[in-house]
């Protein structure tokens, strides 16, 4: 059985109706916190187990029988992420599972910027002494997350963000799913490491210059500081550990962490990935 974690979560949620194609639902095991949220599947056939990432218990009983884990990586922050993707591993080797697939980030390292990717890197180490066989997705960022980061733009075309001149080779959240789902019921991907990024990279520039050859807007990027981000998220109430986050993220893309481009993600699919162009036209 093949259990993916995360399962309430959109990447998890979108792999499983991808999985759904290529193999019986009775070979799924969703496993989510809450089972409320994934009721729109109770008809689909598939398994749905309880656990949290911060109780091993929960998570070896979930395990039980399954040969294959889609790892998806946690929502915490700091310390308490390290021991929550730490326990996923640890619970998983002690259920007997053979192989793990983990949704790493693209430059993860102790020194890397993002804070996230001190995270990544911890959690790959995790997985790559456990014995378990494994494959690493390191995925660059959504193209999910552009309305995120220009927030207000959409309306009024100002795009501010401390990102400088740094690209990001933004992927699509539902070809990354895919991808993982080819994977997941594949046979040849043990032990690798992919870098799973779109077809391009963009600055935030970029990203003013697609809104008006895609949208016709009258768009333009500003670089702001950092400290001025950081007060608008004040302005915000975003609690300060977030903040930082946030901010490691600028510096992460600024330092060309999320810039390479690679064709893993094309290869998975056997097909061009989604374009950017199009997404921007759709938001
Ligand atoms: N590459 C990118 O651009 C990017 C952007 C955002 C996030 N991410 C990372 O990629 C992951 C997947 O992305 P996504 O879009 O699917 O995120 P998402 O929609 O926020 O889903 C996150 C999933 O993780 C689950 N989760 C979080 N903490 C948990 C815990 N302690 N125990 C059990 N489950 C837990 C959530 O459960 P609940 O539904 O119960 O909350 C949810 O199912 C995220 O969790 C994050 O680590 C990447």
């Amino acid at each position: 059985m093949i259990a993916i974690t995360g399962a309430s979560g959109n990447l998890g949620k979108t792999t499983i109706s991808f999985l759904l194609k290529k193999t019986d639902p009775s070979n799924i095991v969703a496993v989510v916190r809450d089972a409320a949220k994934i009721r729109d599947y109770a008809d689909s056939g598939i398994q749905v187990r309880v656990a949290d990432y911060k109780d091993p218990a929960s998570l070896r009983k979930a395990f039980s029988q399954v040969s294959k884990v889609l790892q998806i990586s946690t929502a915490s922050y700091g310390e308490q992420a390290k021991r929550e993707e730490s326990n996923v591993v640890e619970a998983a080797k002690d259920a007997g599972v053979q192989y793990i697939v983990y949704t790493s980030t693209l430059h993860p390292g102790n020194d890397a910027h993002f804070l996230a990717a001190r995270t990544c890197m911890n959690t790959e180490n995790a997985i790559k002494a456990s014995g378990m066989q494994y494959t690493i997705f390191r995925n660059s960022m959504y193209f999910e997350t552009i309305p995120l980061f220009i927030g207000g733009a959409l309306e009024n075309g100002q795009v501010y963000y401390p990102g400088g001149n740094g690209k990001v080779s933004f992927a699509y959240r539902p070809d990354i799913a895919e991808a993982l789902s080819n994977v997941l019921a594949g046979e040849d991907h043990q032990n690798a490491v992919y870098n799973i990024t779109g077809s391009g990279a963009y600055s935030f520039g970029d990203i003013a210059g697609l809104m008006r050859s895609e949208k016709g807007m009258d768009a333009s990027y500003t670089d702001i500081p950092n400290e001025a981000y950081r007060e608008e998220l004040v302005k915000y109430e975003v609690p300060s550990h977030e903040i930082d986050f946030y901010v490691s993220m600028a510096d992460s893309i600024k330092a060309g962490e999320f810039a390479h481009v690679d064709d893993t993600l094309e290869k998975l699919l056997q097909r061009k990935p989604f374009p950017i162009q199009e997404y921007i036209k759709s938001i």
